[in-house]
């Protein structure tokens, strides 16, 4: 199966799937290209393993990652720690087989705005005692698709954004990983 991951952030979830790749967990899986809407640390994630790795402006990223993608027949995008909203031509076209990780228990704290560290924070302000992260089909409501994995974990009384960030981290790590692999298998 060959991916496009498209990132905008730190890249954990990236090296998770290069680290799967290497140690055989992802046998089937190849990442074709990166794509990123800026400059992070993704990218150097990416360069490091000589994966064909794109630097996109997030204006007009839709088109151009489209024009990327021409005749490279990828089976699925993979959207790991991606903020720009893609166009809906672009989820219209690839919604099946176009993946997200999102920080939340999702339907909860998902939607336009909600990323990163601003999901930690809603979380904690809404007195949860439960988090966690979710896979999901991407349309074009944002983080509105169809779920495929989700898994949670315990919110103790003194977590600050940061322990809720550690713990996500953990858990995308698994269900990120599982969710590519039953794909890869179907
Ligand atoms: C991850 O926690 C991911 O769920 C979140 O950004 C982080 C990226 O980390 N994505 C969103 O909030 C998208 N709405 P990474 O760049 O280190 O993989």
């Amino acid at each position: 199966m060959k991916i496009a991951v498209f990132v905008s952030g730190g890249g954990t979830n990236l090296q998770n799937i290069i680290d799967a790749i290497e140690d055989g967990t992802l046998p089937n899986v190849d990442i074709s290209m990166v794509m990123a809407d800026r400059d992070c640390y993704a990218i150097e994630r990416s360069l490091d393993k000589d994966i064909r790795t794109y630097v996109l402006d997030r204006k007009t990223f839709s088109e151009d990652a489209e024009h990327n993608l021409e005749d490279e027949e990828i089976d699925l995008i993979v959207l790991a720690g991606f903020l720009t909203i893609l166009s809906p031509e672009f989820t219209a076209k690839w919604g099946n087989k176009m993946i997200n990780i999102h920080p939340s228990l999702l339907p909860k704290f998902g939607g336009k705005g909600m990323y990163g560290a601003k999901v930690h924070k809603a979380v904690l302000e809404a007195g949860e005692t439960i988090s966690g992260a979710t896979v999901h089909y991407v349309t074009a409501g944002v983080d509105e698709g169809e779920i495929i994995a989700q898994k949670s974990f315990n919110i103790e009384e003194n977590d600050k954004v940061e322990d809720l960030q550690r713990k996500v981290a953990a858990v995308e790590g698994e269900i990120f990983i599982e969710a590519i692999k039953q794909i890869s298998n179907t």
